[in-house]
């Protein structure tokens, strides 16, 4: 089978990401949402991000206007029905997804691929709500998409050779080194990322430092290129929360509790930058 069609299910930071990486790649991209503002959102994401890369001389204006032209922007999720792969990048509800992929599993040609970018969901369980499950797998990108080169890929339990083969050449294709892991909460990324940010986050709580003395300590300190509450602000609050919860519930360990604060500001829509407040205020 020859990849040359894909559709991506959910046009956030993360899905607008993946489409300008695949666009840029070649491939013609749909990227779909529920609501027509939502995709233009990630349509002007990927513009500016495109812009900001002609900017700094690494790509010209002909490669800009050519990986724009590739794209498809549409509120019709039957429209998958013509793409050979599909990257679901909707929000980090396990009934949000498995309801997506019941539908695309409706939609999509028999030989279709579909892949779930989520970043701590079981790919098992998202795979079990197909008839497919052997061409159902994990390719969860981070965050700048375009910037960040690794993708993890991450098989569920009846994901084939086949499909495995395919989305490692894919993710060549695109410029990206694939790390394989095995299907458990939180992967490798998020069971080593986000404790270290629920724990920045209990420092805040517990009084001992603010958010800005806090990340200095990491950037200052560790070299880390942000500290890790601005990086809980870029990546979203409520989609750290998500993670927490899931490691939480999935290893049933009291060290993987979310921070109450977390919770609070997720309850009070403090989500990071999507929101314009978290941690930091942003204009
Ligand atoms: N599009 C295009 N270019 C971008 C960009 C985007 N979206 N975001 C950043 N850049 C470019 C800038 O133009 C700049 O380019 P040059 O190197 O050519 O100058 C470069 O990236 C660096 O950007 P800045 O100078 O603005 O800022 P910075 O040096 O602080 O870098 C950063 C920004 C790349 C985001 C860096 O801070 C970083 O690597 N942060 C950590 C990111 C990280 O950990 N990501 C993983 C998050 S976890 C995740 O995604 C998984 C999950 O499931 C939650």
């Amino acid at each position: 089978m020859v990849i040359r069609a894909i559709t991506v299910a959910g046009a956030g930071q993360m899905g607008s990401g993946i489409a300008q990486v695949f666009a840029h790649s070649g491939f013609n991209v749909t990227l779909y949402d529920i609501e027509q503002e939502a995709v233009n959102r990630g349509f002007s994401a990927i513009e500016s991000s495109l812009s900001r890369f002609v900017h700094k001389g690494r790509i010209r204006e002909d490669q800009k206007f050519a990986t724009l032209s590739n794209l498809t922007l549409s509120t019709d999720l039957g429209h998958a029905c013509n793409s050979d792969l599909v990257i679901e990048a909707a929000p980090e509800k396990i009934e949000t997804k498995k309801i997506l992929f019941k539908s695309l599993d409706r939609i999509c040609k028999e030989h279709a691929l579909l892949t779930s970018n989520t970043s701590s969901l079981s790919i098992t369980e998202i795979a079990a709500a197909t008839a497919r499950p052997e061409n159902v797998i994990g390719m969860h990108f981070m965050n700048p998409v375009p910037i960040m080169p690794l993708v993890e890929i991450i098989r569920g339990l009846a994901t084939s050779d086949d499909t495995y083969d395919h989305i490692l050449s894919l993710t060549q294709a695109l410029g990206k080194t694939a790390v394989t892991v095995k299907d458990f909460p939180g992967f490798v990324s998020n069971r080593l990322l986000m404790p270290m940010i629920n724990e920045a986050i209990y420092a805040v709580y517990e009084g001992v430092a603010t958010p800005a003395a806090v990340d200095q300590v990491m950037t200052l300190g560790m070299n880390h290129p942000m500290g890790p509450l601005a990086l809980a602000d870029l990546i979203g609050l409520d989609t750290c929360l998500s993670i927490m919860e899931t490691l939480h519930d999935g290893f049933g360990d009291s060290k993987y509790r979310p921070c109450p604060l977390l919770r609070s500001y997720v309850q009070a829509g403090w989500l990071g930058r999507k929101a314009g407040r978290g941690f930091y205020l942003y204009s």
